[in-house]
């Protein structure tokens, strides 16, 4: 049995059952190259200060590297009684070296390195994540300018509201993604304080240089008080919410593309590569991927609330229930990643039928709302103006007319002296689109002005 680096203080071995309760190696693992990273900058920061020769220093980063070496080749021993992946590595690092092995951990403590490592890991992750997004939002900018041109309802409710430009559509998406990559960098911003050097939760009366050991891992400066690190998982937790709303937003998206590509809607062509067809209905063709792109923001959604319930009334400084940080935020990661790459898959593949979104376009009276503003600008009040042309829109109805353009010149006077025989001139959906003029509006000015800008700022 691998002695236990507390052996010291105790007469007797772990019971197997704790072991298999308080293990972490299971699933921490995943953090061995930043835990190599960290205690590589710790062995650096403690010959700087002289509390290891250079040759020591030198034998502890070599041992180190070729430690992740096999770890990486497979050839790496995890046991159980070694509990996580800080005591694998170190005790890996003693069989190689001996005793100098058995002076790494001078100064520092399981709960500022772990600490350490899993800041190291997120760091990465969310650089991953931010790359991917960047990747969909090119993707929706390309969707974008594909489309241009194309008119499609705009739903409020998910009822017909008024005529928007595909173009203005796709871009929707392009913001919502540039708002979660500014979370992410934001997570990313307040997470970069190194932990290190808080020891277990009051400091080191060892003379470390913890400004050292930041510069050498790239952390913008060093977290001032060792209670607070060795208890703060916020990083965690704000890394994983902003993965949360970017699970949300294109939980939303996949549900809106799940409706536009049924017989139903039918605005939307899906490529064969990713739909999935039925074992027993032979003329089946399932949109499965953006299905799972909305049911995967459960997990994430879970994640988050495991976090949140798991820091819930955790008195300073650490407890050993942070350990079971990592499962969540691993799994948010996971999960996000892949959604973010599969989403720009779908977006890539997926094209608009305009031949379907126009065979219905002038239904829904789109137009009602910029006749209502024709009456507004000719100075008739807003209230009366939106009253005028309810009616109209009611009597359609009542003679079974699908557009406003369908009323009889008398039909329009009589509603008011406002609408004479021109009016028809703005009506459709065209017209419509036409008439839009304010910033961020779907004008066609104002969108072409959007999708130019994207295209600059993404570098496209
Ligand atoms: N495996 C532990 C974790 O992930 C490492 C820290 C253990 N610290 C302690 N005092 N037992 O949180």
């Amino acid at each position: 049995m691998a002695s236990k680096p507390w052996g010291g203080r105790f007469d007797a071995g772990t019971d197997r059952r704790v072991e298999e309760f308080t293990e972490s190696i299971s699933f921490d693992r995943r953090l061995f190259r930043h835990d190599v990273l960290g205690s590589q900058a710790h062995a650096r920061m403690l010959a700087h200060v002289g509390l290891l020769t250079q040759d020591e220093c030198n034998a502890i980063v070599q041992g180190l590297s070729e430690i992740q070496t096999e770890i990486e080749a497979g050839r790496f021993p995890f046991v159980l009684e070694r509990e996580d992946v800080h005591m694998h590595i170190e005790a890996a690092l003693t069989e190689k070296l001996g005793d100098l092995g058995r002076k790494l951990h001078t100064g520092r403590s399981r709960n500022d390195q772990v600490s350490t490592d899993v800041k190291l890991w997120t760091r990465d992750a969310l650089d991953r994540v931010d790359a991917g997004l960047l990747h969909l939002q090119r993707a929706f900018v390309a969707s974008a300018a594909r489309h241009e041109g194309i008119i499609i309802p705009g739903y409020t409710h998910l009822q017909r509201a008024q005529p928007v430009l595909a173009t203005h559509y796709f871009l929707a998406f392009v913001e919502k993604l540039e708002r979660d990559r500014s979370r992410l960098a934001d997570a990313r911003k307040r997470l970069n304080m190194l932990p290190l050097g808080a020891a277990a939760l009051a400091g080191t009366s060892i003379p470390i240089d913890r400004e050292f050991t930041a510069r050498e891992l790239g952390f913008d400066g060093v977290a001032a008080n060792s209670l607070d690190v060795s208890s703060d998982r916020d990083f965690a937790i704000e890394s994983v919410f902003s993965l949360t709303l970017i699970a949300e937003h294109l939980a939303g998206w996949a549900e809106e593309w799940i409706l536009w590509s049924t017989q139903e809607f039918g605005f939307l062509a899906l490529p064969d590569a990713i739909c999935t067809g039925s074992s027993i209905m032979p003329q089946k063709k399932n949109p499965d991927v953006l299905e799972l792109i909305r049911g995967r923001s459960a997990r994430v959604v879970g994640s988050l609330t495991t976090l949140l319930v798991l820091i819930k009334g955790l008195p300073l400084a650490y407890n050993r229930d942070l350990q079971e940080d990592k499962l969540p935020l691993f799994d948010a990661f996971d999960t996000v990643e892949a959604v973010v790459e599969l989403a720009a898959v779908v977006v890539e593949g997926a094209n608009l039928r305009p031949d379907r979104i126009n065979e219905r376009l002038d239904e829904g009276y789109l137009d009602a709302t910029t006749l209502m503003e024709h009456l507004i600008l000719q100075g008739v009040p807003q209230r009366t103006a939106h009253e005028v042309i309810g009616r109209l829109v009611g009597l359609c109805e009542r003679k079974g007319l699908k557009r406003l353009a369908d009323l009889s010149d008398a039909d329009l006077s009589e509603a008011s002296p406002k609408l004479g025989p021109e009016t028809k001139d703005l009506l459709g959906v065209e017209k419509a689109v036409a008439a839009f003029k304010s910033y961020g509006s779907t004008a066609p000015s104002e969108v072409a002005k959007q999708l130019d800008r994207w295209k600059m700022k993404l570098e496209m």
